[in-house]
């Protein structure tokens, strides 16, 4: 009895443990990769193409595709777009999409990494985003899209009310030549729309003071969560740029579309870089901060303001999940750290 006792014991704490997260899974930054580590998270990408969709929406053919169904689906729920004010689920959503994308990769293709970030600053800061170890055509995502004469950006925002918006700054345009996702066909978007289409890339200088260190230190600075999200997220009723869009539209192509902006992978290691801000801001004075939330909770007029109980939608890729469960990245739903 003695043995049998201890042994249920041991898995009971074992349980406890992890749903404390004592071993947190530790994101780090792309550059910081080693190269078997950068080419073993490019494949879990590619084996996800390669996989039958769940099923779940209309027009998606694979796995990957369906991360982009959900994501086009909810845009309207999880983004701005109608309104001025975005929607206070915008971090959270984005949080818990990204770990389901995460534990899909380990799951379903034997991956056995953390989510990468894309630190842009580094890159912007020096004056060489083309040269972002990102779009190495071996070892990251590839880089620009082929030149196309005619200068295109997607619905990400209104861009002529932007100042600094050139669109013939655009490079690029067309599809995406080298890397590993250079001759998928993608079947959701761009936009709206369920259509067959390459993947594409525009860099644009003009969208890079979103994302300076500058900026993402003045962004850190606001204060409290509701003043920090529209800095970070950025309103397209406010001159100038900010991070979230920032990072979109520098990239452009596929990237800058609202919708269907996971037909580009680099999407999650945009969204993670934002979700590390987002955490760095928590932790200033995770006392105070670790469970601020705050705006509206639909581009309804008479909306609510979202709460720690608001349910954020996952469509079928995973089960439905509390705002409140997705806000401390160790609280033991979520377990990771970034480093
Ligand atoms: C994906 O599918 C292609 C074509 O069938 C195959 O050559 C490739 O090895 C697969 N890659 C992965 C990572 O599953
Ligand atoms: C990103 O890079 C900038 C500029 O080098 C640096 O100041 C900042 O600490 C980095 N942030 C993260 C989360 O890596
Ligand atoms: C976009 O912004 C410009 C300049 O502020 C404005 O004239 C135009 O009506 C806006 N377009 C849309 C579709 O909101
Ligand atoms: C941003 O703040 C960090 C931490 O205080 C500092 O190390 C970095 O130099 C700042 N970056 C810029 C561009 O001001
Ligand atoms: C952190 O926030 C708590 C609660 O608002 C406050 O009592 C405390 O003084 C803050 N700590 C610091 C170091 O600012």
């Amino acid at each position: 009895m003695k043995p049998l006792s201890l042994l249920v014991t041991l898995s009971a704490v074992t349980l406890a443990y992890s749903q404390q997260c004592t071993q947190p899974r530790q994101r780090q930054e792309w550059r910081t990769l080693n190269d078997d580590q950068k080419h073993a998270y490019l494949d879990a990408v590619v084996c996800l193409q390669n996989l039958t969709s769940n099923g779940y929406h209309d027009g998606a053919k694979s796995r990957f595709d369906d991360f982009v169904a959900t994501h086009q689906t909810l845009t309207d729920e999880v983004h701005k777009v109608v309104r001025s004010h975005e929607q206070g689920q915008f971090l959270a959503w984005h949080r818990y999409f990204m770990k389901v994308w995460e534990d899909a990769l380990r799951s379903e293709c034997g991956w056995r990494g953390s989510l990468p970030y894309w630190n842009w600053s580094i890159d912007v800061d020096i004056g060489e985003f083309d040269k972002s170890p990102v779009f190495d055509p071996n070892t990251g995502f590839g880089g620009n899209g082929a030149d196309q004469a005619q200068k295109t950006a997607g619905p990400f925002n209104n861009l002529t009310s932007l100042p600094d918006w050139d669109p013939q700054a655009q490079t690029g345009g067309g599809c995406v030549r080298d890397g590993p996702f250079a001759h998928y066909t993608l079947n959701i978007g761009p936009g709206t729309l369920k259509r067959e289409h390459c993947l594409t890339r525009a860099f644009n200088p003009s969208a890079f003071s979103g994302i300076t260190g500058q900026h993402v230190n003045n962004t850190l600075a606001q204060y409290p969560f509701e003043l920090f999200r529209l800095k970070l997220e950025g309103d397209r009723h406010t001159p100038g740029w900010d991070t979230h869009d920032g990072g979109h539209l520098a990239v452009g192509g596929d990237m800058s579309n609202v919708y269907s902006s996971p037909n580009d992978a680099l999407f999650y290691a945009h969204h993670a870089m934002l979700d590390s801000i987002w955490t760095q801001w928590q932790n200033v004075n995770s006392t105070d901060r670790m469970y601020q939330i705050s705006g509206p909770s639909s581009v309804d007029d008479d909306a609510k303001q979202v709460t720690l109980d608001f349910v954020l939608p996952m469509t079928g890729l995973g089960d439905d999940a509390p705002v409140r469960n997705v806000m401390d990245i160790k609280g033991g739903f979520l377990c990771y750290i970034y480093v």
